[in-house]
């Protein structure tokens, strides 16, 4: 969207409902520029399309919900900012959700301040995160030397996590989850009809950057990263500007960054078991297992083979995993 074009409540009102919508877990999602929009995100997603100037030195994570935003956003703030943290038992995670560490565009930086929050005083490197498609980002983003971590995630693991974070919520909480609802569900998600999908869209479009431009987009995999953890975190240090010396390597840094930022020390950690970061979302619901393959806990064959074309359409534009 042109910065020029208007952003007035009513005029943005009138172009939300004039979007093809669909109902998701009993809230209303819009097709908005070929990917869908919470209603309530609607205005805030144009906000930060309109008003969003990157800074060079901006770095911005960028995902799907459910494929590891969370745990990226501990490893990201926490590599950034290790000279200034103390140590590992005081670290700023025991008082602070990742979520409050590094905030989503969207979800946070333009929801509530009048759509002109102040961001220019902040001291580099600024650190954002976004659900937004790459297509959709803001065209400084783009055209600036900022840089993007995207996380990804396998689509059957994705909508399994997903489908038990929305189970948790208030308005579903006494629906039964039945199979019925599941699978209505499912069906939507292989449809492309999901938060900010569709998923092979999302996925397909940052890795496409990233192969026009691998100094601009570091495309991760959270099955990787559980894997290689270490691997991974060198790249990522190295990728956003601040890699790892060798006394750092000696002195078990990377090992000590792994363990504080590990599903398990963040989910037993006192904030994150009774604090609340997003409305409706207390922090204990962004932890579950954390494992490769879970969905097939949850996923018969026949509901697992729906993803199939969503699969094919992922390995046929070159993505392999
Ligand atoms: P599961 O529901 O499969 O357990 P997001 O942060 O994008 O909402 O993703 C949530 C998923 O990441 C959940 O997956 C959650 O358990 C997992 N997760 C959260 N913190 C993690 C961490 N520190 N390490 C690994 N996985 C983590």
């Amino acid at each position: 969207m042109a910065a020029s074009e208007p952003t007035n409540t009513t005029s943005l009102d009138s172009l939300r409902d004039s979007l093809p919508k669909e109902l998701w877990f009993g809230d209303t999602l819009y097709l908005y520029q070929g990917f869908w929009c919470f209603g309530v995100l609607f205005d805030p997603t144009v906000a930060f399309q309109t008003h969003f100037e990157a800074h060079d030195t901006d770095i911005i994570l960028a995902s799907l919900p459910k494929t590891g935003t969370t745990w990226l956003k501990s490893l990201l703030y926490t590599i950034v900012n290790r000279q200034n943290l103390p140590t590992i038992s005081q670290h700023i995670l025991h008082s602070k959700n990742p979520h409050e560490l590094i905030q989503h565009f969207e979800l946070e930086v333009y929801r509530y301040d009048h759509n002109r929050p102040d961001l220019a005083d902040i001291p580099p490197p600024r650190l954002f995160a976004t659900h937004v498609p790459y297509p959709s980002l803001p065209d400084s983003i783009k055209t600036s030397k900022c840089r993007i971590v995207y996380v990804s995630r396998n689509p059957l693991d994705t909508f399994v996590s997903l489908w038990h974070f929305f189970l948790q919520f208030d308005r579903i909480k006494g629906t039964e989850a039945n199979a019925e609802l599941m699978e209505e569900h499912l069906s939507k998600y292989c449809k492309g009809i999901c938060p900010f999908g569709p998923h092979e869209d999302h996925l397909l479009g940052y890795w496409k950057e990233t192969q026009k431009n691998p100094q601009k987009v570091l495309f991760l995999e959270y099955e990787g990263l559980k894997k290689d953890p270490k691997g991974h975190l060198k790249k990522l240090a190295e990728f956003v500007g601040y890699p790892f010396s060798k006394e750092e390597e000696e002195n078990n840094v990377i090992d000590d960054i792994i363990d504080i930022c590990s599903l398990k020390s963040l989910k037993d950690m006192e904030i994150n078991k009774t604090g609340h970061v997003f409305p409706e979302v207390e922090n204990k619901f962004l932890f579950r297992k954390g494992e490769v393959g879970n969905w097939t806990n949850d996923l018969t064959p026949s509901m697992a083979k729906q993803f199939d074309q969503m699969l094919k359409k992922i390995k046929d534009a070159g993505f392999c995993s």
